[in-house]
């Protein structure tokens, strides 16, 4: 049983619980702010004061709140298989939940970079950025987050862990983002491929899934207890 890698994508859904706002979902984050202008290098140019303020509130939000039966549950599932976490969300609730593998493909709130060298990478926990501060370099420092047009550096990993999973499960991502999005197609043929989100999965052929049409507190629970069944 602990030969069993479980790999599990996850979204913006899996902290709605926690009461963080997700994305694209009726009254989320893309409703209330333009992308544009808040996360991509176009508006940082234009505005950095506006982004930063945008990050900052994000940082502030992720710290009041707390890990949900989701992400609980995800963390402990580690006593029972291989688990790998690559998620979407720059939150830390998966590692405040206990899990102890997290790749985040789009950056962390909780850290901070030099404008000029993104290998400067420094933790900030929960303290917003100014105008002003600075990195070890003497440049501004800005969110450790990846912006639309740039770069996922991490995705090269995720893949490779999707590539080695006996068992995928997608949790409370809309899969419209690329390349998060392309994940799915690394895994080896005909295994298990889960997907638990209350909305119809909308992009890609549901066949080889099975789908918990359900939020993520009561699908991951309902889903583990499965494979803890299955698998004992
Ligand atoms: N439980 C599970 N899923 C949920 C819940 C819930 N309680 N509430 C909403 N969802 C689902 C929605 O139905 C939707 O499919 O979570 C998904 C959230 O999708 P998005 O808002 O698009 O978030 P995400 O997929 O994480 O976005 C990807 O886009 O802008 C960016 O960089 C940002 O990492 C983010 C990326």
């Amino acid at each position: 049983m602990p030969d069993t890698k479980i790999v599990v994508i996850s979204g913006a859904g899996i902290s709605a619980e926690s009461g963080l706002a997700t994305f694209r979902d009726s009254g989320g984050l893309w409703e209330g702010y333009n992308i544009e202008d808040v996360a991509s290098p176009q508006g940082w140019q234009e505005n950095p004061r506006k982004v930063l303020e945008f990050y900052n509130l994000r940082r502030k939000k992720a710290a009041e709140v707390q890990p949900n039966e989701a992400h609980k549950a995800l963390a402990d599932l580690e006593d029972d298989f291989e688990v790998v976490i690559v998620t979407q969300n720059v939150d830390d609730l998966h590692e405040r939940a206990g899990s102890t593998d997290v790749i985040h493909l789009h950056g962390e709130l909780r850290k901070a970079r030099s404008v000029k060298d993104e290998a400067l990478v420094t933790d900030i926990g929960s303290d917003p950025i100014h105008l002003g501060d600075l990195a070890e370099d003497g440049s501004q420092l800005r969110p450790h987050v990846v912006w639309f047009g740039e770069m996922v550096p991490m995705i090269e990993f995720g893949a490779k862990e999707v590539s080695e999973a006996d068992i995928l499960i997608v949790v409370g991502t809309s899969l419209v983002v690329y390349p998060a999005a392309g994940l799915i197609e690394y895994t080896k043929p005909n295994i298990p491929k889960y997907i638990i989100d209350p909305a119809e999965p909308q992009l890609f052929n549901l066949d080889g899934w099975v789908h918990y049409k359900e939020k993520a507190g009561s699908g991951v629970k309902k889903l583990i207890k499965k494979l803890k069944k299955e698998h004992s």
